[in-house]
């Protein structure tokens, strides 16, 4: 028996990171997953994993950026497998990095279609559905930067609180309808986001990230997936409009050193001297 058995789940950037290591431990819990992302070929590779496995996964190419590709994404899942019990919006980027006055507003903007916009129509588009399934639980990927600015991520902070808002705005909303509606603010955690601008690559972000924090190790994604598959669960029914910290204690203050110092972006643009994230102090 799995905490998710005979659920249905919605997974956006589910080909990499967090999104690939919960889309593969709520097909183990015993949900059916559509899996959604831009990288169509990590994409299936999410899905043939958990197939492999014995569960059932589908995998729908989507950009969250697009209000089309979201709805087409929520009526795959009704289609393939005719209802709607878990959505989690978690596909992002870094965005619009660097100094204020080197942020371009077009860079700006698109950072928050990504990250805030696409999680207002993930819940917008699972109503209508979790309604008629009784309820269901919609979780967002928010960030811990979300709740303490870091240095250079000014547009991708403000974006992420603008997550746990609405969290907090759409639970209030969606509670009736036995619809809970959390986030999770995750700590700085090993994934190509994070390691894809870094020279050592994996094993440096790894080594830098395990001093971050009073725990000292890096956050692995599955950390992500087991916050994700608790918030999925029946087991959470009392739980919502929450921000559910998850980042070996970095919110605590203790951080040695800034979560921007290491963090990929832009993902809009070559990164040059002009637009680096200025380093950490
Ligand atoms: N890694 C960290 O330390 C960290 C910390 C806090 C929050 N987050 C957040 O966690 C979430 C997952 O990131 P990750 O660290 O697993 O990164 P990742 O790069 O491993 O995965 C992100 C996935 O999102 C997909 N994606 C990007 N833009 C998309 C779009 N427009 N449409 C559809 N898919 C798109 C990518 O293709 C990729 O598969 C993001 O929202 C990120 O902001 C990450």
């Amino acid at each position: 028996m799995g905490k998710l058995d005979g659920k249905v789940a919605v997974i956006t950037g589910a080909a990499s990171g967090m999104g690939r290591a919960t889309a593969v431990r709520f097909a183990n819990e015993g949900a059916a997953v559509v899996v959604a992302d831009l990288n169509s070929q990590a994409g299936e590779e999410t899905v043939a994993e958990i197939t492999a496995g014995g569960a059932s996964a589908v995998f729908q190419h989507t950009d969250v950026g697009s209000d089309k590709d979201l709805k087409a994404l929520f009526d795959r899942a009704l289609k393939e497998y005719g209802r709607l019990d878990i959505t989690f919006n978690n596909a992002g980027v870094g965005g619009a990095t660097g100094r204020l006055s080197d942020i371009a507003p077009e860079d700006w903007d698109k950072t928050f279609v990504i990250l805030t916009r696409a999680v207002f129509l993930g819940i917008k588009y699972s109503i209508e559905p979790m309604r008629k399934a009784g309820g269901g639980s919609i979780i967002s990927t928010a960030s811990v930067g979300g709740l303490r600015p870091a240095a250079g991520l000014h547009a991708y902070c403000a974006a992420k609180a603008a997550v746990i808002s609405l969290t907090q705005s759409a639970a209030i909303e969606l509670g009736r309808d036995r619809i809970r509606v959390n986030c999770i603010c995750p700590g700085g955690i090993v994934t190509p986001l994070v390691y894809r601008g870094m020279p050592g690559g994996e094993e440096e972000a790894r080594r830098n990230m395990a001093r971050q924090q009073p725990i000292p190790r890096a956050g692995k994604p599955e950390d992500i997936a087991a916050m994700a598959a608790f918030l999925a669960s029946d087991e959470a029914e009392w739980i919502t409009g929450t921000s559910m910290v998850v980042d070996g204690g970095l919110n605590t203050g203790n951080a040695r050193t800034s979560f921007a110092a290491g963090f990929s972006g832009p993902s809009f643009r070559r990164r040059d001297r002009t637009n680096q994230a200025p380093r950490a102090r």
